[in-house]
């Protein structure tokens, strides 16, 4: 069966990035000129996933808002004939979004299972906001791809310097050509003497249903957190995985350095600033 579903956990507290995610959603966080989620929900309807569910919580409220019809903006941006802006906020305004809320952020594993009731009984997409990717195909697609033809769970992976691996979750993989790991385990946060790996969990990922079941009995882990990547190594007990080296840049919009990485790499792209842009970062002189 073709995933429609896309979920989208948001409602994690953003430490990382404080203090401006004290009372401003990290999602909300601007990557040139539209907020970080925007691109995942994008990405997700270009891949075909008409079913966005957004896990939200405290605070979050300004998410909702941003997906939201605003008349008073319509009927402003009408009058003064601004027609490509009035035409990109109905364009966002007319995303179909269900939200749901976890209302105490015990982790990403339990975010995912505040979306059952929304997701039933099917495979299902996972994207985590703040990770930002610039890839010739989405991501997504790349992993959809390789869902069509395995009919597993899918995780993004990419290798990253062995020194940050306590970062990330970490596969063991087989490989199995393509950039292709057949999963044989996943351990959360290992440090780099334990980690089985430099491949790491991106955040992109595609799950079969019956994580939900496992994710009911999965107990806090690392930070005292219900996992996903605890969970995962439940399902591979029954079930093979896959995880994907999939092409493109990844930028940590979550990690302040990631952040202002990403803004500027996609603002020099931007016709209408990259030129002035790169104009003006040759004046910096940077050693
Ligand atoms: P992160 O660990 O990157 O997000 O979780 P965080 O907890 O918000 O940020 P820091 O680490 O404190 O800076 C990955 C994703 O999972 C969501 C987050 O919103 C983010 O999109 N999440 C995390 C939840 O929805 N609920 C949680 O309980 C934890």
């Amino acid at each position: 069966m073709k995933l429609r579903k896309a979920v989208f956990p948001a409602a994690g507290f953003g430490t990382r990035f404080l203090p401006v995610t004290k009372a401003s959603p990290k999602e909300m966080l601007p990557l040139v000129d539209k907020p970080l989620i925007q691109y995942g929900v994008e990405e997700a309807v270009a891949c075909g996933l008409r079913e966005i569910i957004l896990i939200t919580g405290r605070g979050k409220s300004a998410i909702e808002d941003h997906f939201d019809y605003s008349l008073e903006l319509d009927t402003i941006l009408e009058r003064r004939g601004h027609r490509d802006l009035l035409e990109e906020m109905r364009k966002i305004s007319n995303m179909s979004i269900c939200y749901t809320r976890q209302k105490e952020p015990l982790g990403l594993g339990h975010a995912i299972l505040c979306a059952r009731p929304l997701v039933h009984d099917e495979a299902f997409a996972v994207f985590l906001g703040d990770e930002v990717l610039d890839a010739p195909i989405p991501v997504m697609a790349q992993m959809l791809a390789v869902y069509e033809r395995q009919g597993c769970s899918i995780l993004a992976v990419q290798r990253v310097p062995r020194e940050q691996v306590f970062r990330y979750g970490v596969i063991e993989g087989e490989p199995a050509g393509n950039g292709l790991y057949r999963v044989r385990d996943v351990v959360e946060k290992p440090q780099p003497e334990e980690a089985p790996s430099d491949l790491a969990i991106i955040g992109r990922y595609i799950l079969t249903p019956p994580i939900f079941d496992i994710l009911e009995q999965t107990p806090a882990g690392k930070n005292g957190e219900i996992q996903l990547t605890d969970a995962i190594r439940g399902l591979l007990r029954d079930q093979a995985v896959y995880a994907l080296e999939f092409e493109g840049q990844r930028f940590d919009a979550g990690d302040k350095l990631g952040f202002l990485q990403a803004n500027i790499v996609f603002a020099l792209k931007r016709p209408d600033l990259g030129p002035e842009l790169r104009q003006f970062l040759r004046t910096l002189r940077l050693g």
